[in-house]
């Protein structure tokens, strides 16, 4: 197929890890097809936006966009090109053909479960200039539908065991754009796995947006699959992403005790510290429950550091539910945070609750909740300076002679190095920390 012309596609991703998984997965499917990644939509053939619906900003700035490259399209058709506009996403879940009444320019629209029939809808566009299309957006077994010999992009990758949430938190629109939980089963994940071993990967995060629920059709669960991917010689690293504190079962908790390739680090998402607003989010979980995870995790495995999310500013959120979410980020101690505004999304329950917070109040308690989370997250690194970490490098640094790891607590690490370590992991010593990444020293002579 190597004498097909080459092709310009442009991805821009926007949201989660689950999207950015997504857009390699879709350059994949579409790189026999002469597609090649270029880093600008100038001139491209294609162009993706794989959007996020999860904040309204979210999709008020996939719009935004749309707008600018609907000019990069029309400049092109003048110079006598064409450029085909694909929406693909959460965004493109919720709002299907509306997207395409509201930018004109907008060739494809096409649904997360979609994927693998990209290459078919955009010949079908490219055959029927004006033709435009919006794909299906029921669930279908799009997994095994994408080819199994995916370029991996480096020494760690993503990979998908999960989908869809049947947790309904009152604020969230996951359960609508994703659908039901669905996991995909655990051979054709072990065989994804050694085969991106094969291809040199050193590292799984293991993803679903709500993936300790992950069960397969034979009841294997997430800790056992752990397991099993712990077997594969040559993977080093295990991580999974997103989970949810009512869903950390028993079993899991003592896989990290017992598989040394789980790393230390996990984001458990929090989103209240105040009791009232965790019902009112149907959170399934309260204040005392979740430090009980830490707890029962922290017990299993002593160096395990934490990340969450939080919402600041859901519907009723007073003063002193606040404050209790400042005291249970006191109390707990996070390696990282991530932190947001609530924002209304259509048709979900929080969206027509009485007790919408004002803006200004919710900008003031997101920036006190962010200098608490930067603080700790600045001591965390801190704390490390001096210590010895298992360093799995992962890509030349900015200048020669320099290359960049991450340490199990998934922070970057840049040392000094040669660029024949990508893929190793190495004990380095860590000699300085600023507020994203470390500084650290090859402990070892390594050739
Ligand atoms: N408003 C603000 N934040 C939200 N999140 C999800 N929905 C909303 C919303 N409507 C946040 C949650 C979730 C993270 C992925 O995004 O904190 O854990
Ligand atoms: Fe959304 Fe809640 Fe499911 Fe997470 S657990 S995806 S916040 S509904």
């Amino acid at each position: 197929m190597t004498e097909l012309p080459r092709k310009k596609l442009f991805i821009k991703t926007y949201g989660c890890q689950m999207n950015v998984h997504d857009s390699e997965r879709m350059a994949d499917v579409l790189r026999p097809f002469g597609y090649a990644i270029s880093d600008t939509p100038d001139d491209a053939d294609l162009v993706v936006l794989n959007t996020c619906h999860i904040r309204e900003k979210a999709t008020e700035k996939v719009y935004s966009e749309l707008g600018r490259v609907k000019a990069l399209k029309i400049a092109k058709a003048e110079a006598g090109g064409e450029m085909i506009i694909a929406v693909a996403g959460c965004v493109a879940q919720a709002e299907g053909e509306e997207i395409m009444k509201r930018q004109t320019a907008v060739d494809l629209v096409i649904g997360p479960q979609s994927y693998h029939r990209l290459p078919e809808l955009i010949a079908r566009a490219h055959r029927a200039r004006g033709e435009r299309l919006a794909a299906d957006f029921e669930a279908e077994e799009k997994f095994d539908a994408l080819p199994a010999d995916r370029q991996p992009a480096g020494v760690t990758a993503f990979l998908t065991i999960q989908e869809g949430c049947d947790r309904f938190c009152t604020f969230c629109v996951v359960p609508y754009t994703r659908g039901a939980e669905f996991s995909r089963p655990a051979a054709a994940i072990e065989a994804e796995a050694r085969s991106l071993v094969a291809r040199g990967v050193r590292e799984v995060t293991l993803l679903g947006q709500n993936v300790n629920a992950y069960r397969d059709p034979d009841g294997v669960g997430l800790a056992d699959l752990a397991r099993r991917l712990a077997r594969i010689p040559g993977l080093a690293r295990i991580r999974y992403t997103t989970s949810h504190p009512a869903d950390l079962d028993d079993d899991l908790v003592r896989a990290h005790a017992e598989v040394e390739a789980l790393m230390p680090y996990l984001h458990l998402p929090v989103q209240s510290g105040s009791d009232r607003i965790l019902k009112a989010m149907n959170r399934a979980h309260t204040v005392e429950t979740y430090l009980k995870a830490v707890e029962r995790i922290r017990a299993a495995r002593p160096d395990l550091a934490l990340s969450s999310d939080f919402i600041v500013g859901f519907p009723g959120e007073t003063d002193a539910d606040f404050e209790a979410t400042l005291g249970l980020i006191q109390d707990v101690g996070f390696a990282s945070a991530f932190s947001f505004k609530y924002s209304r999304r259509p048709g979900t329950p929080a969206a027509s609750m009485g007790g919408q917070i004002d803006e200004a109040v919710k900008t003031e308690r997101l920036a006190r909740l962010q200098a608490l989370v930067e603080a700790q997250q600045r001591a965390f690194n801190a704390a490390q300076v001096g210590r010895s970490l298992q360093i799995l490098v992962e890509r030349p640094g900015r200048h020669t002679g320099q290359v960049i790891g991450r340490s199990p607590y998934l922070q970057a690490v840049h040392c000094e190095g040669a660029t024949n370590l990508i893929g190793s992991i190495v004990p380095v010593t860590i000699v300085g920390a600023a507020h994203n990444s470390l500084t650290g020293r090859l402990a070892l002579e390594l050739a």
